[in-house]
């Protein structure tokens, strides 16, 4: 039936003599042993440029997993006309036939290519495995497959029609093609975002992360096999400026699906903005752009399962979600105790290359995210309103390597409390237990971002009032758990402010996005 809920992928377990780690294990050094060449995908074609990015692993960058090819000014050209060309065909395609194609996508996902997915994930990416399971395995077909019922249900809901009058509504694809830029963060959002607009019917061109372009090249390739036709999605890697600045002048752009920093998205925006009288439709204009989530700690908190959040939401995948926590206001009746606690469950963390399946933490992913990252530790270093109470250490001989680091801070809007690190660093500031309702208020009013934040409280009435103080400041809202981790259908994904257009990912309020619908009314 093409109706029926599908159910979340269940995450596989990886243990000790299990035989999915053993097949994982294989993937690895299968992977790792061959270095490859990953050209341009334009038109189901590949494309050869001889200009050469190269894909390393974080946690040992001194290995090289791949070459690939970046798009110039022709190639991103010939990407825009494939686009153009393959609407035709992909327009002749009934929904049913096209959403199929997404199905068996995950379906392949789920068996054949999980484990090339993962390791290209974790060897890439420097994702552990249970952070390599949930993203490139369990996340992306959630996305493939709730998106397919999604768009059924859309194509469904049809207007009223009455005695002598059929009315129906068409959502058509968007006239022109859509661009699709990737984060490296997430195989599954890096998956999600040209499939999304594809699966409604639009054709797309991809520009996947430079430090990413690893696990986006199996997933292209697992596309293909699915059956997706040639120039429905185009994949060029490449310098986002340029292919930007080529594809934002092009008549026929017509909507943007992005994911990256604030700051690049704005760019794009006004680079859109300037363009509008050259296009023939206003481009939809979707992104989420970042965030500095929070945790707010009441009183009456459970200090386990408080410390857990911490944890688990500042330090996996070395902090670089974009749901990570990155500041925590803990009252001081409680921080001793929370103190505590947490230092000696982060003495447990280990750090090292994914491929042992013991490490906690792996590398963070380049050279400028490393000098970022340090950079805001060496400042909390310096400072006299911050102390630096675990971690701290940074070593980038070998691979990115940063210690999970927690800063305590007696300034509310100290640097690292207010600006996005996007690493595995947390700021702490502990407040008078009896200031709660105005500790609410300036964790609202201490940063531009909005996208997931947590209370932990057993008492209803301190939860409630967050849930009313901080009604804007996190699109995803976590009462007593950590914010990162959604699950897709289960907690639709995306904030607003400078956080994003709040167009949660995976959901219907997305995929109307990329539709523009035709009302059509017959008299019989
Ligand atoms: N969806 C991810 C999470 O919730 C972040 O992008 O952690």
């Amino acid at each position: 039936p093409i109706f029926e809920m599908p159910e979340n992928e269940p995450i596989l377990n990886y243990g000790p003599g299990s035989k999915e780690k053993k097949e994982l294990k294989e993937k690895l050094s299968e992977l790792k042993g061959e270095k490859i060449e990953i050209p341009l995908i334009i038109g189901g074609k590949e494309v050869r440029t001889g200009d050469l990015g190269k894909c390393v692993m974080p946690h040992d960058h001194s290995h090289v997993l791949a070459e690939y090819h970046k798009a110039d000014e022709k190639e991103i050209a010939m990407a825009i006309e494939s686009s153009l060309e393959a609407k035709k065909v992909w327009d002749k395609f009934s929904w049913v036939d096209r959403l199929s194609i997404f199905k068996k996508a995950a379906e392949l996902l789920s068996t054949n290519w999980r484990s090339t997915l993962n390791a290209a994930t974790m060897l890439g990416q420097s994702k552990n495995v249970f952070q390599a399971e949930i993203d490139s395995a369990c996340e992306l077909i959630d996305f493939l497959r709730f998106n397919s019922y999604y768009a059924t249900k859309i194509y469904m809901d049809q207007p009223k029609s009455i005695k002598g009058v059929w009315n129906r509504l068409e959502y058509r694809p968007l006239e022109g093609f859509v661009f699709a830029v990737t984060p490296f963060n997430f195989a599954s959002i890096a998956g999600n975002l040209p499939t999304a607009p594809a699966i409604m019917g639009n054709t797309v061109l991809w520009k996947p992360a430079s430090s990413a372009v690893y696990s986006a090249y199996f997933f292209m390739k697992l596309l293909q096999e699915a059956g997706l036709p040639d120039g429905v999605i185009n994949f060029i890697p490449g310098s986002g400026s340029k292919i930007g600045s080529i594809v934002f002048k092009d008549p026929n752009f017509t909507g943007l699906h992005f994911t990256g920093s604030a700051p690049t998205f704005q760019n794009m925006w006004e680079t859109i903005g300037k363009n509008i009288r050259n296009y023939k439709t206003y481009p939809r204009i979707v992104g989420e752009t970042g965030g500095k989530d929070f945790v707010i700690a009441h009183e009456s908190s459970e200090i386990e399962s408080l410390v857990t959040a911490l944890i688990r939401g500042a330090f996996e995948y070395q902090g670089q979600k974009c749901s990570a926590v990155s500041r925590a206001y803990i009252p001081d009746n409680i921080w001793p105790k929370v103190k505590e606690n947490l230092i000696e469950n982060l003495k447990e963390i280990k750090i090292g290359s994914p491929e042992n399946f013991t490490n906690f933490m792996n590398a963070v992913i380049d050279k400028e995210a490393f000098d970022k990252i340090k950079s805001y530790i060496d400042f909390a270093k310096e400072s006299n309103e911050a102390e630096i109470i675990y971690g701290g250490k940074c070593d980038d001989s070998i691979g990115y390597f940063i210690e999970p680091t927690v800063i305590l801070t007696t300034n509310p809007k100290f640097k690292t409390m207010v600006e996005e690190i996007f690493g595995p660093v947390l700021t702490i500031y502990v407040y008078d237990a009896k200031e709660f309702d105005s500790v609410l208020k300036l964790c609202d009013e201490t940063s531009p971002y909005g996208l997931t934040g947590a209370i932990f409280a057993q008492d209803r009435k301190a939860i409630k009032k967050a849930e009313e103080v901080l009604v804007n400041a996190a699109g995803n809202f976590y009462i007593n758990d950590k914010p990162t981790g959604a699950v897709v259908a289960q907690q639709p994904f995306g904030g607003a402010r400078a956080s994003g257009t709040n167009d949660k990912a995976g959901s219907v309020i997305n995929l109307l996005r990329w539709v523009s619908a035709r009302a059509v009314k017959e008299n019989f």
